[in-house]
């Protein structure tokens, strides 16, 4: 099973992949965080992305579509793949139906996690995640159990992401307003597109996923 989650930033895109992932047994794939890696080696990919990503904006769609080209030809995305903030411009969707073809692979769900923007500051910026795992929290929203330990994996070290201010949070929304809600119609028209409400708590928001997801 294949599948697109669609929606804003601090949508919870990220915190439902990882919900989704050990029940359905499938790869989150993250643009994002690819993004984000690519930075922290210091590669060519990363050199170009990093400026654009501090100021909010999109990375050129010639970077993603070969990243996720790449990585779906590794055996790991066999049983099926979570594409969490991929794809992101019209462009994007077209070259990922076509690369679907190509692999023969189906995309069996566009699902769309709606949050309008009031909401989406304190999100992010009360985002905050283990430097040791990876696993996300916020400060209000999803608290580690013991305060200052890694629920996932006992660490105490976290990070925040250097796009998760208030003044990039706005130009992401405009990026997404823009470029991105664009690709709802798209996926509306072609069948596999579903909604879901994404004011609701986490736990309900992955309950209303899975009733979709069967
Ligand atoms: P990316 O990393 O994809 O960031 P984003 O889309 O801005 O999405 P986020 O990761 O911020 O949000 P999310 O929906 O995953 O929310 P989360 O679950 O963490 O992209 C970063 C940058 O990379 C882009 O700006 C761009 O420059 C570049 N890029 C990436 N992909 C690209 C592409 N395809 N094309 C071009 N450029 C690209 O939730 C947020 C917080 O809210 C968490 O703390 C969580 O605990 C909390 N939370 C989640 N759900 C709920 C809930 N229901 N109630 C209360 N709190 C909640």
């Amino acid at each position: 099973m294949d599948l697109v989650l669609l929606g804003p930033p601090g949508g919870g895109k990220g915190t439902q992949a990882k919900r989704l992932m050990e029940k359905y047994g499938l790869v989150q794939l993250s643009t994002g965080d690819m993004l984000r890696a690519a930075v922290a080696s210091g590669s060519a990919v990363g050199k170009k992305a990093k400026a654009v990503m501090d100021a909010g904006q999109l990375v050129s769609d010639d970077i993603v579509i070969a990243i996720i080209d790449d990585r779906l030809d590794a055996p790991d995305t066999k049983n099926g793949v979570i594409f969490d903030g991929f794809p992101r411009t019209v462009a994007q969707a077209e070259a990922l139906d076509a690369m679907m073809v190509r692999k023969g692979r189906k995309l069996d769900y566009a699902i769309e996690i709606r949050v309008p923007d009031e909401p989406i500051v304190e999100r992010i910026t009360g985002r905050f995640t283990c430097a040791k795992c990876g696993a996300g929290y916020h400060d209000k929203f999803q608290q580690p159990k013991a305060a200052g330990v890694c629920d996932s994996c006992g660490g105490t070290e976290f990070i925040r992401r250097a796009d998760d201010n208030a003044e990039t949070v706005h130009k992401r929304l405009d990026a997404y307003h823009a470029q991105t809600a664009p690709l709802l119609p798209y996926y509306q028209a072609k069948g596999n597109y579903h909604l879901v409400d994404g004011t609701k708590d986490i736990a309900e928001v992955t309950k209303d996923l899975e009733k979709i997801l069967g």
